[in-house]
């Protein structure tokens, strides 16, 4: 099979028990997501956003991937060549059986801790969240989770691994599932990869700025679309 190129946001992990960024289910206290993912936030209330954070750890941890990650690792096992490049911080692809080399996780992984002034970064191996905002043992500054918040630069590594596969060939079949793809990134990349008359399939229940490139949009949820479109690409 082709050279394929997946990319995915919050919605995939939905039907996990993940609430979405923008869905109705993405307030947390009342307080909005996007305004908690903010270094804005970090500054204002450093405590209040690691409880966030640590609520979605412990979440995370106990959801399970659903149909939807699974269909992408089987796509990825018969695709010719295959990156996956996903906006989302949890580790449910990886848990589904995709290997790390496969997928460029484009906004961090959010059982990462890193030290917001020097970067010196810590993996979270502890069931048990802390209490309270953890201090870098390098330097002592305020250590926060490792992901990307609004207004931050990708991280560089990570953006040009996603550039190198775009630049070595065009792709036959580009999937984009699950995003509001808000940012230009996404779209961008999901155009250059298909450039040369790749297939654009969208799987989202609703429209969004890429539908109208689509060559083919698939309004239904990802646990249910994605199983059956990779059986019938097989
Ligand atoms: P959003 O919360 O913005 O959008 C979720 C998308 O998934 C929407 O387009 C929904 O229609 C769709 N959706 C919901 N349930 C679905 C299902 N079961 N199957 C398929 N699609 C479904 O999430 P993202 O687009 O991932 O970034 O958000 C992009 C980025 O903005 C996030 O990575 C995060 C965020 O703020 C940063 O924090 C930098």
């Amino acid at each position: 099979m082709v050279r394929v190129l997946v990319i995915t946001g919050a919605g995939v992990s939905a039907e996990s028990g993940i609430p979405t960024f923008r869905g109705k289910d993405g307030y947390w206290r009342n307080l909005d997501p996007i305004k908690l993912a903010t270094s804005e936030a970090f500054a204002r209330d450093p405590e209040l956003v690691w409880q966030w954070y640590s609520e979605r750890r412990q979440r995370i941890r106990n959801a399970q991937p659903n149909a939807g990650h699974e269909a992408i690792a089987r796509l990825a096992q018969r695709a010719d060549e295959f990156l996956l490049v996903t906006q989302n911080v949890d580790d449910l692809h990886e848990r589904a059986g995709l290997a790390k080399a496969e997928m460029v996780q484009i906004h961090g992984d959010i059982f990462l801790t890193k030290c917001s002034r020097c970067g010196f970064e810590q993996e979270q191996e502890h069931e048990q969240e802390q209490n309270g905002v953890p201090r870098c043992i390098k330097c002592d500054a305020l250590m926060r989770p490792g992901v990307v918040w609004f207004g931050e630069p990708l991280p560089l590594r990570e953006a040009q691994r996603v550039e190198n596969y775009l630049q070595r060939d065009s792709c036959g079949l580009v999937i984009v599932v699950g995003t509001t793809a808000t940012f230009g990134y996404i779209i961008d990349w999901a155009l250059r990869a298909s450039r040369r008359g790749g297939e654009l399939i969208e799987i989202n229940p609703e429209e969004t700025p890429l539908s109208r490139f689509a060559t083919r949009l698939v309004r239904k949820p990802a646990a249910l679309a994605l199983p059956r479109l990779v059986d019938e690409l097989m």
